[in-house]
């Protein structure tokens, strides 16, 4: 007979909250610091969950992939659900979410997405005109913020077109502001019932209720217009269940439209303020990256036809989402039975943890796992990397639908952007990561402004 498998290794926690207070303090840097000490597989006890945390590419592909069926998500109707209903990202229902990925699949699709470019180009040069309007050169600029605008921009006219008009004014902090909620809740051990009178809850259902009463009143307004905007809504609108030919109820699509604006628009901004903070610390990377894009562009904005003349860009940019992934884990997943992962026993009803962040700087997958280097991305040096290794869109069947339109917008944002300004740290300068539902940098990430000669 074999002998029973061991329970992984992991913190030993305080009683009744476990593991919960540490994780708490700064989720990052812990479980970054637990994969140092205990390996691939962590256990740790949280309140009354066992959660074990994943750090090895075959794990993901064991969890996210192959046995995919075994390990859905963990309902997030307390967390994340609560801003974003039942849309993609929080759906956990298999049936409902397939029905869903299959109508929507279509719609992001590269060649259905390229004719945003334009609208992505288009936001990026009023962004550098507020810059050019209200800084000097040498002020202090918080990119983190700045980027977050101009992401949530993109998205409000990707999805709208160009008629959301007055509506556009009240999205923008609405989303800011939920997301703000749902960011400190995630990180918070206790999550209190939302009809509890507290000011942050008040302020979560102001914001929440102006979001879906101006979501609801586009939705009808276009149901009474119909198509004919080439934008987002007018393509989930039409969208239909292949086996069926339904298209989606009002609230569906409602919930899809704050799906895709909620996770449509802070992971992105984080990769290309994260991509700033590290051309700021490495300025022979970004020297190179003003060649190429002085180069190619020759002072022009950039399309989608320059991408593939931009390979450089690129590298960065995946080198970025390497080393800082926006979404440094995917989303809880559920054991239905108790299994085996990594050599240890983990019993029905833990949760999973797959690290994106610890995967990427996993020693035996990465040479200098912690140093920024966009030659890692060369054509020919990607070849023999486990398909895993690297995974910021995470994989399997729930893999980021909108990977096409971040691939998209981060590089085309980041070309835009050099070749009109840089920017620069301060001396001694630290900038830590902080773990929410994104990646993001502790604090806002205020660096120096520097408008290109010929561009101020
Ligand atoms: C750099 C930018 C982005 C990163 C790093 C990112 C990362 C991810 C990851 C890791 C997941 C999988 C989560 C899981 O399995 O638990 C995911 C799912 C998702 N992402 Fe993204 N994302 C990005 C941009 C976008 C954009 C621009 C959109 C929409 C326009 C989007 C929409 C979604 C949706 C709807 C899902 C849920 C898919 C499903 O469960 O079927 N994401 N994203």
């Amino acid at each position: 007979m074999t002998p029973p498998l061991p329970a992984a290794p992991g913190p030993r926690g305080a009683p009744l909250v476990g593991n919960a207070p540490d994780l708490k303090r700064d989720l990052y840097a812990a479980l970054r610091r637990d994969f140092g000490r205990y390996g691939d597989v962590v256990r740790y006890q949280l309140g009354p969950r066992v959660v074990h945390l994943l750090s090895h590419p075959d794990l993901a592909q064991q969890v996210l992939v192959n046995r995919a069926a075994q390990h859905p998500k963990l309902p997030a109707g307390n967390g994340l659900g609560l801003l974003l209903g039942r849309g993609l990202v929080t759906n956990d229902d298999h049936p409902s979410w397939l029905s869903q990925r299959r109508m929507m699949q279509p719609v992001f699709h590269r060649e259905r997405l390229a004719g945003m470019a334009g609208e992505m180009t288009a936001a990026g040069d009023r962004m550098l005109e507020r810059w050019r309007v209200r800084y000097r050169p040498g002020d202090t600029v918080d990119v983190a913020e700045e980027l977050m605008r101009v992401t949530l921009d993109i998205i409000s006219r990707t999805m709208f077109g160009a008629e959301v008009g007055q509506d556009a004014a009240h999205i923008g902090p609405a989303v800011e502001e939920g997301t703000r909620f749902v960011n400190l809740r995630s990180q918070s051990a206790v999550r209190l019932p939302l009809r509890w009178p507290l000011p942050a809850h008040g302020r979560f259902r102001v914001a929440k209720g102006t979001l879906d009463a101006v979501v609801a009143r586009i939705i009808c307004e276009r149901r009474t217009a119909g198509p004919g905007h080439g934008d987002l809504l007018d393509m989930l609108m039409e969208a239909r269940d292949a086996d069926t030919g339904e298209r989606m109820s009002d609230q569906q699509l409602h919930d899809e439209v704050v799906t895709v604006f909620g996770a449509g628009h802070e992971t992105t901004a984080n990769a290309l303020a994260w991509a700033w903070f590290l051309l700021a610390r490495h300025p022979h990377v970004l020297a190179r990256l003003q060649a190429e894009v002085d180069e190619v562009l020759a002072g022009r904005d950039p399309t989608l036809a320059d991408l593939g003349r931009l390979p450089y860009t690129g590298q960065v940019f995946q080198e970025t989402l390497r080393l800082y992934p926006p979404a440094p884990l995917v989303s809880p997943r559920l054991v239905l039975e108790d299994t085996a992962l990594g050599g240890y026993a983990v019993p029905a009803g833990s949760a999973l943890l797959v690290s994106i962040a610890n995967i990427h700087h996993h020693p035996d997958f990465w040479e200098n796992p912690d140093t920024f280097d966009p030659d890692r991305w060369a054509p020919g040096q990607t070849a023999k990397r486990h398909r895993l290794a690297y995974l910021p869109f995470g994989a399997g069947p729930r893999l980021c639908i909108g990977n096409n339109f971040a691939l998209m917008e981060g590089p085309l944002l980041l070309a835009l952007t050099a070749r009109a300004a840089e920017f620069r740290l301060s001396p001694g300068q630290t900038v830590t990561p902080q773990q929410a539902v994104t990646l993001r940098p502790r604090g806002g990430l205020p660096l120096t402004y520097h408008p290109r000669r010929g561009t101020a």
